[in-house]
């Protein structure tokens, strides 16, 4: 599938990244370690040496980008004066630089990082600004690094086994036992280059998410995208829906924050399981908003109808929401979830006309690129479903997902969610400020943030507002 491809090409684009990165890292604490052995032979541990203006600009910058992608500070460099480095217990870098903090405003510093290659803490920085408040900061070590050590099992025995023992850990948590240590061997090889992906998504990170090890850390990016299943739209063609009617918002300016699960419009968190059926919960999700709104009741419909019976969408091997408003009109209306539940593979079509709880009329498309819009819209009339790049989801573990336009094509959609509400972060000790989307998975509670994904609002983010619809009810 076209889809495929291109994701693949996203992925693999990123693992060049990573490896990249990866690489030059490893030179780094190479060089950093047979340094630290040279100065400890040579020189007395605990002088300070002069360092190169380029390394400790590019150390630096790698370090801002761990930090950025973290929790914060965030600061960009201008210019370096010059740098010393110098062993005590580890490598002090100090570093006379002109840089830029989060308010635009530029300040000398001297950065001093510390980095002890052979704890497991990762590095401390220390930015003394002039006339500022001292700031600390940590990051983490990288995954790399723990894998170098892994290789290296009779020198260092706590790091050797990081990735093992996180794949051991991972193994319990999500109960995964595997036929035999083949396959084993093979979901680890899997996992570590998860590991890989996980640290450049949060590397790359622009909003607050941080991206870790989930349920989906042993697969391949293949077997992940089943878990979707959303159908790309025919371009040039039309879906048939009707152009959706904007209200402007009564009140004029729009609240600063809305969510329909606030006022018992959204049913609690699905999962699809290992069935390509996204399209199916993104589609009745916005029908069963679309009915509490309307009747005061929140009524919970079948997905599994739609997987029975709509001969337009393909069940577990995927569909699109345009289809399924037509095939409910079609087939007339919708079981309760209670009464037709979910397989999550398909079966036999059983749908009892007497057992129709709801009616389709028809659908409404949303204009594209206008989150605005979508933001009038949702309050006006409910939850949204939506198309999504899922590419930054098989790791999200929370927080405002903003990932960089080039890992989240929005002309790649391949995962079929809900929009229920939206707000706005603020992180007034890193001077951002994060407009969102609350966007609804079924994937199940454990997933994201009990079940929803935080995802940027006001740029596309991951083409949010590509392909975003609704049910018209009759
Ligand atoms: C359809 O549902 C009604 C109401 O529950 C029931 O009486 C009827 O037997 C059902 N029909 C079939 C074919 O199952
Ligand atoms: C977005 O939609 C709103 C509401 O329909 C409209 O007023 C506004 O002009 C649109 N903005 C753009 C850039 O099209």
């Amino acid at each position: 599938m076209k889809l495929f491809g291109t994701a693949t090409v996203a992925l693999f684009a990123l693992l060049a990244i990573g490896n990249a990165v990866a690489a030059d890292e490893h030179k780094e604490d190479e060089e950093g370690a047979s340094r630290n052995k040279r100065q400890q032979n040579e020189v007395p541990v605990g002088d300070r040496k002069p360092y190169s203006e380029k390394q400790a600009e590019a150390q630096l910058q790698r370090t801002l980008d761990k930090l950025t992608a973290g929790e914060g500070p965030h600061y960009k460099i201008v210019k370096v004066y010059s740098a010393t480095r110098q062993v005590i217990s580890g490598t002090l870098t100090r570093i006379d630089a002109d840089l830029i903090d989060g308010n635009e405003e530029q300040h000398r510093c001297i950065v001093e990082i510390w980095a002890q290659p052979w704890l497991d803490r990762g590095h401390e920085i220390t930015f003394k600004c002039r006339n500022q408040p001292i700031v600390l900061a940590r990051h983490s070590r990288s995954v790399e690094w723990a894998e170098k050590k892994t290789g290296h099992k009779k020198h260092n025995h706590h790091s050797l086994d990081k990735v093992e023992h996180l794949f051991h850990k991972f193994q319990i948590k999500f109960e995964r036992r595997y036929v035999n240590s083949v396959e084993r061997q093979m979901r680890l090889r899997i996992f570590r280059q998860n590991l890989r992906i996980i640290e450049q998504l949060n590397a790359n990170e622009m909003g607050s998410a941080k991206y870790g090890i989930t349920e989906f850390a042993d697969m391949t990016s293949t077997e992940y995208k089943e878990r979707t299943g959303l159908w790309q739209r025919t371009e040039g063609q039309p879906t048939g829906g009707q152009k959706a009617v904007v209200p402007s918002y009564p009140g004029g300016e729009l609240p600063k924050e809305f969510d329909w699960r606030q006022k018992g419009a959204v049913s609690s968190v699905k999962n699809q399981g290992s069935c390509g059926s996204c399209w199916a919960f993104s589609t009745i999700g916005n029908i069963e908003g679309l009915n509490a709104v309307k009747t005061g009741q929140l009524k919970e419909f079948s997905e599994q109808e739609l997987l029975d019976c709509d001969t337009k969408d393909s069940a577990c091997n995927g569909g699109l929401p345009d289809n399924a408003y037509k095939a409910i009109q079609e087939i007339g209306g919708l079981e309760y979830e209670s009464e037709y539940p979910y397989k999550a593979r398909k079966e036999q079509c059983h749908f009892n006309k007497t057992l129709a709880h709801v009616q389709v009329t028809g659908f409404v498309d949303l204009p594209k690129n206008n989150e605005t819009a979508m933001q009038e819209w949702l309050i006006a009339n409910g939850p949204i479903s939506i198309g999504i790049n899922a590419n930054a989801m098989q790791f999200y573990r929370g927080g405002v997902s903003h990932p960089w336009k080039i890992l989240c094509e929005k002309s790649n959609l391949d995962h079929g969610v809900l929009i229920v509400g939206y707000g706005v972060s603020d992180y007034p000790n890193f001077h951002k400020t994060l407009p969102y989307w609350i966007v609804k998975n079924s994937w199940g509670p454990r997933w994201g943030e009990q079940g929803y994904y935080r995802v940027y609002r006001g740029d596309n983010t991951c083409g949010v507002s590509e392909m975003a619809s609704s049910a018209i009810l009759a």
